[in-house]
């Protein structure tokens, strides 16, 4: 295949930067948008990015105007009677996919290649509706094209053998990595990543963490580019739905089931970046960007508690931890009675007959006592509890070294959430705040996106070391899935997605039984 002129149907945000990247690897691009408006808007998205690139110092001013004279914008379909390759990009909806390719059908040459660059879609129902379904694939991007190294190659039962070649050979020339994969919705990337956003949209609807604590435990907690929910807004809430949909319809299961503030968010038009707001809100100077690490807007750094009492978790000011907190300058108190006793510094231990000891109380910050939780589970409200002074208690994980989460349990009294705060706030990490459950945030965000990594192996549909290229080099990851879990250890993530599962009763978090045999085995997945 002999690729020297692409037709790019569909101007919107992929569109635009798919045609950039043509144009940049050399190849003449004809634009074709019918929407005069969406048109003039795809141009200019594409002229802001190549001024960026010079501005930047990564193109010259003629390499710009060189790449600029390859793109050819046009209004209608005639414009892709010349091409070698044509590339649909237009919206997610099988009717408007079937129309383009009828179009195409009618107007480019026998020879010409003709692909889709649907997220979800069945590729092997839209070749269906063409004249040749022998010469129709899938070449899927990701957002900003420009930018993300991967390109998913599908193809499909009837699509000819020389095709996914050539494609895959027409991907590197355009720098990028292919990965081969069947026709399957959401391939890999889209069928692992709209599931964890959307575990993302529902942790925050029900109130478990906040916008920014969500985001934080993923760019702390694993180095991730951006969060999820900031991830949503530049992906497009509208699209992420409609692939939602397309994965439910396939799959079934709650996995895929849309959370309802993104369907509320998408019906009030706040679809993301591209509208100026989604989850965030764009529009405002000061939330233009993604977050950065969470912030502690009830946090009394200067107040500090007057004491603090570490317990659990080999808890001692040997440990990390007990270091971390006597370097932001509190000072450990023993723990009264030595090890396996708690006491406080209002009267020692624990007064089981006193009905009152646990109660919440709100006197300030005072003796603060932490448990300090090894292991991204439950518990900690056990061990306040056996303190006699849970109210007095939270909890504090350290998730990663960049990622202290802060563990609030129903006893703890605002004035200790606060003290606690002001102390972490200190501790030189990122910290984000969320209730004593399974996993605790960065945990119940991440193993059920790991445990469906795992279902994807077990399902021979991709390799581990294709899905972790995928998501490193698809959404920026600084590890594969399969790594990060090499790396957290199968037994870890199997404990706590258990214990999901049976906290919540929900199918979603059944851990998959190849992940149970690889625990079981000690086998690392790479
Ligand atoms: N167009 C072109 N170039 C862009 C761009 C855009 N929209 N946004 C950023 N860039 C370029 C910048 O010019 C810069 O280039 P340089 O390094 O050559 O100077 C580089 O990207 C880094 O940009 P910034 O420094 O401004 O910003 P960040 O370092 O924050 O990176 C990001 C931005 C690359 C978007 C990063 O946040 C990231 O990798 N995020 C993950 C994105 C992701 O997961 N995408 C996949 C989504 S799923 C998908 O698309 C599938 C679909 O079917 C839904």
């Amino acid at each position: 295949m002999d690729v020297r002129e692409v037709a790019v149907v569909g101007l919107g945000t992929m569109g635009a930067g798919i045609a950039e990247v043509f144009a940049r690897a050399g190849l003449a691009v004809v634009a074709i948008e019918v929407d005069p408006g969406a048109l003039e808007r795809g141009l200019a998205a594409l002229d802001r990015s190549l001024a960026r690139a010079v501005t930047r110092g990564k193109l010259t001013e003629p390499e710009r105007a060189d790449i600029l004279g390859r793109v050819r914008p046009a209004a209608g379909f005639a414009a892709a009677a010349g091409a070698d390759l044509a590339v649909e990009v237009v919206p997610e909806r099988m009717e408007i996919k079937r129309q383009v390719f009828a179009e195409l059908d009618r107007v480019c040459r026998p020879d010409a290649v003709l692909v889709t660059n649907t997220s979800s879609l069945s590729v092997t129902a839209i070749a269906a509706g063409t004249a040749d379904p022998a010469r129709v694939a899938g070449v899927h991007f990701f957002n900003p094209a420009p930018v993300m190294r991967l390109v998913e190659v599908v193809t499909t039962v009837r699509t000819a053998p020389e095709i996914g070649q050539a494609l895959t050979d027409l991907a590197r020339r355009l720098g990028k990595t292919p990965v081969r994969v069947p026709d399957r919705a959401g391939f890999i990337v889209n069928a692992l990543l709209l599931p964890y956003l959307n575990h993302a949209a529902r942790l925050l609807e029900t109130g478990y963490a906040s916008r920014e604590d969500i985001d934080a435990a993923a760019t702390a907690g694993l180095g991730l580019p951006l969060g999820p929910l900031a991830l949503l807004d530049l992906i497009g809430l509208d699209t992420s739905l409609s692939i939602l949909e397309v994965l439910h319809a396939e799959f079934g299961g709650p996995r895929f089931k849309a959370a309802p503030v993104l369907r509320r968010l998408v019906e009030a038009g706040l679809t993301g970046r591209k509208t100026g707001r989604g989850f965030y809100d764009y529009q405002q100077r000061e939330s233009a960007a993604p977050p950065g690490p969470a912030s502690i807007p009830d946090a009394e750094p200067a107040a500090g508690p007057a004491t603090v009492m570490l317990i659990g978790g080999g808890a001692g000011p040997g440990t990390p931890l007990g270091a971390m907190i006597g370097a932001a300058g509190w000072p450990l108190a023993a723990v009264p009675g030595g090890p396996g006793r708690h006491g406080g510094h209002r009267g020692g231990a624990p007064d089981d007959n006193d009905p009152d000891s646990n109660l919440p109380h709100d006197d300030g910050p005072g003796g603060l006592i932490i448990v300090h939780a090894k292991e991204p589970g439950t518990g900690v409200l056990g061990a306040a509890l056996a303190t006699g002074r849970a109210a007095d208690a939270v909890g504090l994980h350290l998730a990663s070294d960049q990622l202290a989460e802060l563990i609030i349990t129903p006893m703890s009294a605002p004035g200790a959430v606060r003290a606690a705060a002001g102390l972490a706030a200190r501790l030189g990490v990122t910290v984000v705040r969320c209730p004593d459950r399974p996993g605790f945030l960065a945990g119940a965000l991440f193993y059920p996106h790991l445990n469906d990594a795992v279902r994807m192996v077990q399902d021979g549909y991709a390799s581990p070391a294709d899905i972790d290229t995928a998501m490193t080099l698809g959404c920026g990851y600084p590890r594969g899935p399969l790594q990060l879990l090499d790396a957290a250890g199968p037994g870890r993530a199997l404990a706590v997605l258990t214990q999901m599962h049976e906290r919540y009763g929900d199918p979603a978090f059944a851990p998959a039984p190849l992940l149970a045999e690889n625990a079981a085995a000690r086998l690392a997945f790479r």
